[in-house]
């Protein structure tokens, strides 16, 4: 695996691999058996698999966690490496946003405003723009997002059709912990005993999809419930919902489409999310 951490290099190098299919994972680092999924997705489906590695301050609010954010380099590189990465793209700021970034990427507040975009304002913006600057810098045929990031991949998934951006964009699914947590670089921000409360992020949202799937099924009332039930078992949720996957629209229960549950909530000072479609 080659590495490089500015623009030219990494440009002078695909120019001369202009044959080749290339296939793009975006990261913030501090990887996982998730993201690693995600380059062998990009592996069967390219020839090339360039991974970036940057912790981008735009799509961090203030208060949140840029500063603390887990840069585990030696262990990434070494595990890009061995899930078979071809070139890790790692931009340090001064060369990604040379001057303040003023340009930027603002997507359909009906999508990117609600969910993520209600508690973390500003935050689809943040991703956009890096994930437009990412795009035109490598010029991928395909990129790789996760379902874990499930509006983020829908936010991306709008942008990419509307600017009519020549690449395919692919889903890969969550991975998960033994116990049904999904893997999350902020998982490591638990103690021990939150670690095995954390589980009941993803069974609230595994028995929302159930009572969902009722006859006469009350949506709401499965929704008010579970934040209830989470409320009880110590978390804060900002979010517990059944929306339809195209669009993450509220359902309309007489129509029967493909649905998601999505959910986030703090659980200490970790703010965990996860989704299971349905
Ligand atoms: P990051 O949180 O590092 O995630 C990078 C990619 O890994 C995203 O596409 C995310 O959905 C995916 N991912 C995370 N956990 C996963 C899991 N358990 N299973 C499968 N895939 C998983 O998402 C970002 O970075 C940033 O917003 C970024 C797109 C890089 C823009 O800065």
């Amino acid at each position: 695996m080659v590495i490089f951490h500015t623009i030219q290099e990494l440009r002078a190098y695909l120019t001369e691999r202009k044959h080749l299919k290339r296939g793009l994972v975006p990261t913030m680092g501090n990887l996982h058996a998730g993201h690693l999924a995600l380059i062998k997705q990009a592996k069967a489906n390219s020839d090339l698999v360039i991974a970036t590695i940057f912790v981008n301050r735009l799509q961090f609010l203030p208060h949140e966690d840029f500063d603390s954010y887990p840069r585990t380099w030696d262990d990434d590189v070494q595990a890009l490496s061995d899930a078979g990465c071809d070139i890790l793209f790692a931009p340090n700021e001064a060369e990604l946003y040379p001057e303040p970034q003023t340009y930027k990427v603002h997507p359909t507040p009906a999508l990117a405003d609600k969910l993520e975009g209600e508690f973390r304002p500003g935050f689809f913006t943040g991703v956009c723009t890096v994930v437009m600057k990412l795009f035109q810098i490598v010029q991928p045929d395909v990129a790789v997002f996760g379902k874990k990031d499930y509006q983020q991949l829908a936010v991306i998934r709008g942008m990419v059709r509307q600017f009519a951006l020549p690449m395919q964009i692919l889903a890969g699914e969550t991975l998960r912990a033994d116990d049904g947590l999904a893997l999350s670089s902020r998982n490591r921000y638990l103690s021990v005993d939150e670690r095995q409360a954390a589980t009941s992020l993803s069974k609230t949202l595994r028995a929302m999809a159930d009572a969902a799937q009722a006859p006469n099924a009350d949506i709401q009332k499965i929704e008010t419930h579970a934040l209830q039930a989470m409320r009880d078992k110590g978390w804060q949720p900002d979010y517990l919902t059944i929306r339809t996957q195209h669009g993450l629209e509220a359902i309309d229960p007489a129509r029967r489409e493909p649905w998601v549950v999505l959910g986030a909530a703090r659980l200490g000072k970790t703010r965990l999310i996860d989704n299971l479609e349905f």
